[in-house]
C-alpha cells in the first residue's frame, strides 16, 4: 500500500529535480511497506537509512546547485534542510533513549516535511531558475552528475 503518492502538483518543472522528488516518494513507501508488512526491525531501520541517505543525497545537491546559480534565498532553504535533518535525529535520539521505536510516527512527520517542503520552498527555486531561464541547463547539470556517479561506481567499485 502506498502512503503518499504522486500527483502533478508536485513537478516544479525540471525533470532530473521531479525524478530525485520521486524516488524520496519511492523509499517513502518501501519503509511503510515494511512496517506494515511487519518486516523485522532491521529490514524496516535499514530501508529507513536508506532513505534519510537519500534525502542527504538530494539536499546536498540542491545545496550545490543554490552556490552555482548564486540563490539568492539559499541560507533560507539550507536552513529548513538543516531543521529537518535535526528534527529527526532528536525522533531517533528520544526513541533509543525511551526504548520505544516509533518509526511510523516519524515516518509520518517526515511526509508531511516533505510534501510541505517540496510543495513551497523546492517551488521557490525552480521559480528563480525559470526567471533566469536556467531550468534546461539546471537539467542537464544534474543529469550529468548522476551520470558521473554511475561511472564512478561502474568503472572504479573499489573508489579507487
Ligand atoms: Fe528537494
Ligand atoms: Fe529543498
Amino acid at each position: 500500500m502506498e502512503l503518499i503518492k504522486w500527483k502533478d502538483s508536485y513537478s516544479c518543472g525540471i525533470d532530473s529535480i521531479d525524478e530525485q522528488h520521486k524516488v524520496i516518494f519511492v523509499l517513502i513507501n518501501k519503509v511503510f511497506d515494511a512496517i506494515q508488512g511487519g518486516k523485522t526491525h532491521d529490514v524496516i531501520k535499514g530501508v529507513f537509512i536508506e532513505l534519510l541517505e537519500y534525502a542527504n543525497y538530494h539536499f546536498a545537491l540542491e545545496s550545490q546547485l543554490f552556490e552555482l546559480y548564486h540563490y539568492a534565498d539559499e541560507q533560507k532553504h539550507l536552513d529548513e534542510h538543516r531543521w529537518f535533518i535535526k528534527k529527526i535525529q532528536i525522533m531517533m535520539i528520544h526513541d533509543y533513549l525511551t526504548g520505544k521505536e516509533n518509526l511510523l510516527e516519524t515516518l509520518h512527520f517526515l511526509v508531511e516535511w516533505f510534501t510541505d517542503h517540496i510543495l513551497k520552498t523546492d517551488m521557490e527555486y525552480c521559480k528563480y531558475f525559470r526567471f533566469k531561464e536556467v531550468l534546461e541547463e539546471v537539467d542537464v547539470f544534474v543529469r550529468v552528475r548522476k551520470f558521473n556517479e554511475a561511472y564512478q561506481k561502474e568503472m572504479k567499485p573499489d573508489g579507487l
